[in-house]
């Protein structure tokens, strides 16, 4: 029999920590002591309080059986007085609320939603890879607009010729920004909600960074703009704020009509978040954040052994203000995978080809602040041995 699998999975691109992942394997079979810088998953346990809660929680036999598709009632308040307390954005937590298991789920399922075969997406580049493999799942077409330096690796909206926005039915943006630790402010969604009105475009802001951030700034939600609620919504997820990547558990809150049109497409695909997940998400949400104080300290100690060490080798990374990633111009012309290779290769460290996350990425490196201050000091002195 000829298994054949669909077109769309032939046109995925190159899974990205595919070859990395092989050269690790290689070293590491060598014995080299390697320390990984790549993937953006904290290394930091999950707080006990919210631990504790889940235990609880998952004795309780009400909670075993199939949750409510767009979420536990209780939790959607949680998230409302929380971006109530966080941002001062009210919002209504039966229509303005949708679990999601994963920010993950609920930006791989949008797509489907809105696109009809051969509509647009304005997509930026470099990104987080979902957002365009989604689209063209749901067969869409993604307009990429490219995230450069000498624009603040912001998306530059008048160079999207009209009739692209005019055909386009949403955009996807995210602040703090992955790959690039860059930052929105006020004025860049502003101009977002103008240049959605004018031309009828749904907008996605994906908010899974806002709580990461540095020197006492706090990101901002796209939802305190005025008109944002009009024309979005905004993605959001409890995995890095506290250390619950493995549990899975997000959320989508704003336009009502736009997640009830992504709730139509989950009640056909999923059957929502486990009720004791949903139950500890609560508890995160609504105890003492002192927890995460402590993991912004942490992750801002680690960045400052990071950038220092990066700028004694004569290296000009960017300083984030937000997100847990260093990105990195590489050095002497090399290639985003050449660098790589040699920071592996030669000092057994595991960074990302910024090329890997769209093309205006490459001649960067992407560095995730996910090992201890020790561990950087290491990889650190190990850069500082080489030479390039
Ligand atoms: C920009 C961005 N959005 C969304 C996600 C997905 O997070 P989760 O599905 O764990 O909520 C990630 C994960 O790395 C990310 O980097």
């Amino acid at each position: 029999m000829t298994i054949a699998k669909a077109d769309r999975l032939k046109r995925l691109p190159p899974y990205l920590f595919k070859e990395i992942d092989r050269l690790k394997a290689e070293i590491q079979a060598k014995g080299v002591d390697v320390i990984s810088l790549g993937v953006g998953d904290p290394d930091l346990p999950t707080p006990k309080h919210i631990i504790d809660r889940l235990q609880q929680a998952a004795e309780d036999p009400s909670t075993h059986q199939y949750p409510s598709y767009s979420g536990m009632n209780d939790f959607k308040g949680s998230v409302a007085r929380w971006y109530q307390r966080r941002f001062g954005v009210a919002l209504d937590p039966d229509t303005e609320v949708l679990t999601l298991i994963g920010s993950k789920e609920g930006i791989a399922h949008f797509p489907l939603a809105f696109i009809n075969p051969g509509d647009v997406a304005l997509i930026p580049t470099p990104a987080y890879p979902v957002y365009a493999v989604a689209t063209m799942f749901a067969g869409g077409e993604s307009h990429f607009m490219d995230l450069v330096r000498d624009h603040h690796f912001l998306p530059d909206l008048g160079a999207v010729p009209a009739d692209v926005a005019r055909k386009a039915k949403f955009m996807f943006i995210n602040y703090p920004n992955n790959p690039t630790g860059a930052v929105a402010e006020r004025p860049f969604f502003e101009k977002v909600v103008e240049f959605a009105r004018s031309y009828d475009v749904i907008v996605c802001h994906d908010a899974a960074y806002t709580e990461m951030g540095f020197d006492g700034y706090r990101p901002m939600s796209f939802l305190e703009v005025p008109g944002a609620r009009e024309v979005g919504i905004e993605f959001h997820s409890l995995s890095k704020t506290y250390n619950m990547t493995g549990w899975r558990l997000g959320f989508a809150v704003g336009n009502a009509q736009i997640l009830d049109g992504l709730g139509q497409i989950k009640s056909n695909i999923d059957s929502g978040a486990f009720n004791a997940i949903q139950l500890a998400g609560i508890t995160a949400l609504e105890s003492d954040q002192d927890c995460v104080s402590e993991m912004q300290r942490i992750y801002q100690e680690r960045r400052d052994v990071l950038i220092a060490g990066l700028r004694s080798v004569g290296l000009q990374p960017e300083v984030p203000k937000a997100s847990f990633y260093v990105w990195c111009p590489t050095p002497n012309g090399y290639s985003s995978e050449d660098f790589t290779s040699l920071l592996l290769r030669q000092a057994g460290i595991v960074t990302t080809p910024g090329s890997g996350f769209g093309p205006p990425g490459e001649g960067y490196v992407r560095m995730a602040l996910t090992v201890s201050k020790d561990r950087i000091a290491e990889a650190v002195q190990r850069i500082q041995r080489l030479s390039f």
